[in-house]
């Protein structure tokens, strides 16, 4: 069973300047929740029980939007505004924090949850990636996880002249959907292997600490998580997982927008 989640938030959100300066991205709202509790819900509907969340020095916001406020509880019960309890109630699920002291990559960020993870597999959500379909593809993940017990990466489709901004792999299709993988070729220029992209979801296990320390003693500096599935893939089995619906990068401001107008007709509709 998978029932931990990492979710790395400590990067500097340098498409979004200058708001992300004083305010996470992951704090952007939609529907007056930020976007980052839409991912902690995906978590949650998937059966993730245990989640860590990776956090810079400006970013407590995230801790205090998912902890208690004995004293805003307080003064709903004591202004007849009990019924808005409901909507500021901390989810079910255990929280714990990590501090990245520096931006050093990715990578680096999920190393941070070694202790955390143990040996057991885990999922990373990106937390700038927003699907709003219902049950969350993150769920078909995992059951391609309970089948193999081998890393599944998310992918996407991507129109050629955009897989420069990407990871891209190449694969064999093994059923509808669902590809062995070969490599990944990070923001390719030119001839890109496929037309499939890395998206921000991953199931990963133990074995992808190892590949980061490796690459951490060979390289210092910024380590990518890119890099280290290069290097688990060439060492063991790894998969692929195309999703069909519909995601949202929420530092794209066009995408931020769109997914804004599809989350409010979503909550008029119920
Ligand atoms: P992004 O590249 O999308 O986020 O990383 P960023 O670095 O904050 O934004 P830009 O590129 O400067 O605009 C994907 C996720 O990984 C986290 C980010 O917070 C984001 O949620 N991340 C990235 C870390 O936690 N630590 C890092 O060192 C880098």
């Amino acid at each position: 069973m998978v029932f931990k989640a990492i979710i790395p938030a400590a990067g500097y959100g340098t498409r979004n300047l200058p708001i992300t300066k004083a305010i996470p991205k992951e704090m952007f709202p939609i529907n007056s929740r930020p976007v980052i509790d839409y991912i902690v819900q995906e978590a949650i509907h998937a059966g993730i029980k245990e989640i860590l969340i990776i956090l810079s020095r400006n970013k407590t916001a995230i801790m205090d939007y998912f902890d208690r406020s004995i004293e805003l509880e307080w003064f709903l019960n004591t202004h007849q505004k009990s019924n808005m309890l409901k909507g500021i109630v901390p989810p079910k699920v255990s929280f714990q924090y990590v501090r990245q002291p520096q931006a050093l990559g990715l990578g680096q960020a999920v190393q941070l949850g070694q202790t955390f993870a143990g040996d057991d597999p885990f999922v990373v959500l990106l937390p700038d990636q927003l699907c709003l379909k219902q049950p969350p593809p993150l769920c078909k993940m995992i059951k391609l996880y309970e089948q193999f017990k081998h890393p599944v990466i998310g992918l996407q489709t991507v129109e050629r002249e955009l897989l420069q901004n990407y990871g891209v792999i190449s694969g064999k299709q093994i059923q509808a959907g669902v590809y062995r993988l070969d490599s990944i070729v990070e923001k390719p220029q030119i001839n890109p292997p496929s037309h499939l992209a890395v998206m921000g979801r991953y199931i990963l296990t133990s074995k992808i600490f190892a590949a980061l320390n490796q690459l951490k003693a060979e390289n210092g500096g910024e380590l990518q998580l890119t890099d280290a599935l290069n290097v688990l893939i060439q060492q063991d089995e790894a998969y692929g997982y195309v999703f069909k619906e519909k995601w949202y990068d929420t530092s794209i401001e066009s995408e931020y927008i769109n997914a804004q107008r599809c989350a409010y007709k979503m909550n008029k509709q119920t």
